[in-house]
């Protein structure tokens, strides 16, 4: 155990602090370039946040991954350290231990167990010489002369360098803590607003009935913030407190308090098409043929749709069309960082050099992961991130 008896025990070239998908992939890199390296974590087996991570079977990579995929203060930020170690080298990395990657669409591969991906990196970074200290207290961290001590319940640490990854404080079930902020803000790395992201989102109380009338219940819908220029697509979930599924976990990274959300009920189809194709049925009975009959029946009650289609007028078709492409949602907030994926904002990526993770004005400091303000959307994008940038800092740190 490091920490434990004479001399140099402590004095290491490399700490790292966290032993998630970003130290973990930094201690690998970092131990093969010969640097002698120890990696801190107070969680008692590394890589815990991977092992949930899609529900068990981690999305690990997502083939597609560009800069457009990513919500940061600075948009090309992404760029460096996801040219430096692509998915193709995380599924290399797969390969090497025999660990199967399932390709379920858009670019998304899930491997079978997390859990075996945790292990394999844990592994990977010991047999390339990481020492590990698990189970660990980080009471402090500060310069010290030309390097940096780190404070814990089993000792003091000195490193030349010193990597935060530390990720952000999202699902704090599994060990996470806000720590990485306050200690990059020792140091001078101020973070931009943070907020839960990939969360639910919660209804206000004229949709909370619905929403709890509908739980379990889903639909394919897009959906847009009254302003800007993002919309997110793919399947809504009613549950009882409000809105999730993928569409609205990915909705989440644009959403503000206070903002009205438009949502298509029906993308793609022609309202009026479909009630020109049934003329004598029921307007409740149309709409029921093409959302969850529950939700039609309680939008026809709601905007007073009723007779059959060929007697709406042409204004109230409109008024129709409008409702169901742009059903208007304000949610009452989030499901907070309890149930959300990853933490929005975090260490200004303009202090950072987007090519080796160093801070720019603390020669020796490295910020990886999660920590910092860059954010995926769902499908594999958030783990590439760990992975590409602890990559990127294991090579200089
Ligand atoms: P990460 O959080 O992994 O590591 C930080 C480490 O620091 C942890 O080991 C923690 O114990 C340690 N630490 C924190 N505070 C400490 C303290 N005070 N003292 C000591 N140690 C401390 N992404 C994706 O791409 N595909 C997916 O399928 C999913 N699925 C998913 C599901 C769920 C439920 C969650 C919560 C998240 C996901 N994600 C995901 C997101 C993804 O898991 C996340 O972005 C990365 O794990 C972040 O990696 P980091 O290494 O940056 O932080």
């Amino acid at each position: 155990m490091p920490g434990s008896s004479s001399n140099n025990t402590n004095t290491f070239d490399v700490l790292i602090l966290g032993a998630g998908a970003a130290g973990l992939t930094c201690a690998r890199e970092c131990a093969a370039r010969g640097r002698r390296t120890l990696v801190i974590d107070h969680g008692d087996a590394p890589g815990n946040k991977i092992r949930i991570s899609g529900g068990g079977k981690c999305n690990c990579t997502n083939t597609g991954a560009s800069a457009s995929d990513y919500h940061c203060a600075n948009p090309h930020f992404v760029k460096s350290a996801l040219a430096q170690y692509t998915p193709y080298d995380f599924i290399d990395f797969m390969q090497r231990h025999s660990l199967p990657v399932r390709d379920m669409g858009q670019g998304m591969l899930f491997s079978d167990r997390a859990k075996d991906v945790a292990e394999a990196l844990h592994r990977e970074a010991l047999s390339m010489g990481a020492e590990f200290s698990l189970g660990t207290e980080i009471r402090a961290a500060a310069k010290d002369g030309d390097g940096f001590r780190v404070d814990t319940d089993r000792g003091v640490f000195s490193g030349a360098s010193l990597v935060l990854a530390l990720g952000g404080p999202s699902w704090p079930q599994v060990g996470a803590t806000g720590l990485g902020y306050a200690l990059a803000e020792r140091f001078g790395l101020r973070s931009t607003g943070r907020r839960p992201g990939l969360v639910p989102l919660l209804a206000g109380p004229d949709l909370a009935p619905l929403c709890k009338e509908m739980t379990g219940a889903s639909l394919p819908v897009r959906i847009a913030p009254d302003t800007g220029h993002y919309a997110s697509e793919g399947s809504m979930l009613f549950t009882h407190r409000g809105v999730s599924g993928p569409a609205v976990l990915n909705a989440s990274l644009f959403w503000r308090e206070g903002q009205t959300l438009s949502i298509d009920l029906l993308p793609g189809v022609d309202v009026a098409q479909a009630l020109e194709a049934s003329p004598r049925m029921e307007l409740k009975n149309v709409l029921g043929t093409l959302l969850p009959k529950r939700l039609a029946g309680w939008l026809c009650a709601r905007y007073r749709w009723d007779g059959p289609a060929a007697n709406l007028s042409k204004k109230r078709l409109v008024g129709m069309e409008a409702a169901l492409h742009g059903f208007e949602f304000t949610p009452s907030g989030t499901a907070g960082y309890a149930k959300a994926e990853v933490t929005l904002g975090g260490v200004d990526t303009d202090r950072v050099s987007s090519k080796t993770m160093e801070a720019k004005k603390v020669p020796g400091l490295f910020c990886v992961g999660e920590l910092l303000d860059v954010t995926g959307k769902l499908g594999g994008y958030n783990l590439q991130w760990a992975w590409s940038s602890g990559f990127a800092a294991g090579q200089w740190a």
